[in-house]
């Protein structure tokens, strides 16, 4: 197949481009910077040019600033209204276990960026994952700066992006599901015992110090909201997109310790 990936510069997306064309895919690698198909999602710069001749494009583009919906939103309009023009036959979204119950406006965002995928002509597929372990060393690291590692008791459940690649990449052979499908660790931990595990692996002297959570977030998150399986998920009821999302989740195998064993950080 015909493979675009947007946002195949990423953390997730590098590892989906190296998965699709160890699979024999043509890929295109999709993003801003890329030498290859440079797009902007925010503005429909590129799209036309590099979705021609596509079967398949994968979204794994993300932005963590602070306005997530003019790339995540309107930019997943204009990558669709594209594909629609380039006669694309699926599109695969990546997506975050539990957007809809955790607040803030990059999960909203998600979850409108869900809706879309889910409301356009082009036949879909999203794979949501919960947190990368590579996020989890990218805060810890940013937090161990100033020495002190304030640490709320929240329940998190990380996967590694390598195991998510492949998920992504088996999604976008098979036919458009129209549904969700969730890729989760292998273990559902305490932050401060990841952070524990960081500390280890890094020898980091950096102190940590136990904080509440108040609010929503934190309420969200005790409920277990980023790791799947909150009370509300387990009511059944249907999300966002329509589907109920208990398709029994894909569950990686690489635990957060073991992975920073494996790897440098
Ligand atoms: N990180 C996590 O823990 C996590 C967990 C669950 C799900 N996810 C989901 O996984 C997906 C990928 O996340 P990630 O952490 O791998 O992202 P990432 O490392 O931040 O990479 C983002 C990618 O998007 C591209 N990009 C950003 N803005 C763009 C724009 N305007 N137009 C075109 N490309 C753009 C970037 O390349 P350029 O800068 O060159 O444009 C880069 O290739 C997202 O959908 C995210 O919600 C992430």
């Amino acid at each position: 197949m015909r493979i675009a990936i947007v946002g195949g510069t990423g953390t997730l997306g590098r590892l989906v481009v190296e998965e699709a064309r160890v699979r024999g895919h043509q890929v295109r690698v999709l993003s801003r910077r890329s030498p290859e198909y440079p797009v902007d999602l925010r503005t429909g710069r590129g799209l036309a040019d590099a979705l021609d001749g596509v079967d398949v494009v994968v979204d794994a583009a993300n932005d963590p600033s602070r306005r997530p919906g003019a790339t995540l939103v309107e930019g997943t309009r204009l990558l669709l209204a594209a594909e629609v023009a380039c006669r694309v036959r699926h599109h695969v979204a990546v997506s975050v276990v539990g957007a809809e119950r955790l607040p803030g406006a990059y999960t909203r965002a998600k979850t409108e960026q869900e809706l879309t995928v889910a409301n356009s002509p082009v036949p879909w597929t999203i794979v949501r994952a919960t947190q990368f372990h590579e996020l989890l060393v990218a805060g810890f690291t940013a937090l161990a700066r100033t020495r002190l590692m304030p640490l709320p008791a929240v329940p998190l459940r990380p996967v590694a992006a390598a195991e998510v690649a492949p998920v992504v990449v088996e999604a976008a052979e098979l036919t458009p599901r129209g549904a969700r499908l969730a890729v989760v660790g292998p273990e559902v931990a305490d932050l401060r015992r990841l952070a524990a595990a960081w500390r280890e692996a890094t020898g980091s002297r950096a102190l940590p110090l136990t904080v509440p959570l108040p609010g929503a977030m934190g309420r969200a998150l005790r409920a277990g909201a980023a790791t799947g399986d909150d009370a509300a998920d387990a009511t059944g009821s249907a999300d966002s997109t329509g589907s109920t999302g208990h398709e029994a989740p894909v569950v990686g195998v690489a635990a957060f310790a073991e992975w920073l064993r494996g790897v440098r950080v």
